[in-house]
């Protein structure tokens, strides 16, 4: 049987979701809509904006003049994202349902900003996915993305996936950087300064550079446990009935304290890159 979809664990993700938004999802969305330069009158695009960590950063700066659009294809995440963009009083942003593979075609040359928060290596053929979005940008606008840097996560969600094993009876998924003779882990393929600057620059973008924000956590139990059910991670949970759910929980916190991390490595890698000016 076919496991949940991408759509449904990030749906399914919402009562958590924003949880981890003040300590992860927002600063990389506010640093991201920084370096993104975006400014006051301008168009953005906010593609797999779950709850609007970075959608709604960008309504803040674009003022009245400007618009954002937010896509993805979580329904749930979108509405909490419309309703916080309400409360803030933000007018200038619309919240739509989507696929984002589908937004290539539509709205050529509409955007001066692209911005994509921890969504690129979600999308299917990651590569063709963003080449097709570049059109949307008017000659000279900005893409921006957030992905994980280098080993960030790495001994968090091993830790994570040991216990899933643990408790299913099976091995553990080999996980991003394990080797195998397929083709690398698109999480692993745009993971360094050097790594995502060539990548942007392949799909045809052009003065890209990248950065660091350094995001360490400490490490608590509320911390840890709500990153999992507020990210993908909670897809390895789906099926499993309460108890089942349970054990991971308390081994996973266990191992973690066991192997003596004392802080969650979330460093956050951002890109900028332009559409070629014509
Ligand atoms: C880790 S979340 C990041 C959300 C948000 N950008 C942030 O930084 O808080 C990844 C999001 O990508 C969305 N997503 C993945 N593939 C998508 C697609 N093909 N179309 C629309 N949304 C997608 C998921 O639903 C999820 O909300």
């Amino acid at each position: 049987m076919p496991g949940p979809s991408i759509a449904d664990i990030f749906d399914s993700t919402s009562p958590e979701f924003d949880l981890v938004t003040p300590l992860v999802w927002g600063p990389a969305g506010e640093t991201l809509v920084a370096r993104a330069q975006v400014s006051l009158g301008d168009r953005v695009l906010d593609i797999c904006s779950g709850t609007g960590a970075s959608a709604l950063a960008a309504a803040r700066v674009v003022g009245p003049d400007g618009h954002v659009t937010a896509v993805d294809f979580a329904a749930d995440l979108i509405d909490r994202g419309r309703t916080s963009a309400y409360a803030a009083g933000l007018r200038n942003i619309d919240f739509r349902v989507g696929d984002v593979t589908a937004l290539s075609g539509h709205d050529q040359g509409e955007y001066d900003v692209l911005t994509c928060g921890f969504g690129v290596f979600f999308l299917p053929d990651m590569d063709n996915s963003v080449r097709n979005l570049l059109p949307l940008l008017r000659p000279g606008g900005r893409l921006a993305v957030a992905v994980w840097h280098d080993d960030a996560l790495y001994d968090f969600t091993s830790a994570y996936f040991a216990e899933v094993a643990r408790v299913t009876n099976t091995p553990p998924p080999p996980g991003p950087r394990a080797p195998s003779d397929g083709p690398p882990h698109p999480i692993t393929r745009i993971d360094t300064v050097d790594k995502i600057v060539g990548w942007l620059e392949t799909l045809g973008a052009v003065d890209a550079s990248a950065s660091i924000l350094d995001l360490r956590v400490p490490r608590t139990d509320e911390f840890s446990w709500s990153m999992v059910l507020g990210s993908g991670l909670r897809g390895a949970l789906s099926g499993m009935d309460a108890d089942t759910v349970e054990d991971v929980r308390t081994g996973f916190l266990q191992r973690l304290s066991d192997e003596g991390i004392t802080e969650v490595d979330c460093d956050t890698l951002i890109a900028v890159a332009a559409r070629p000016a014509e």
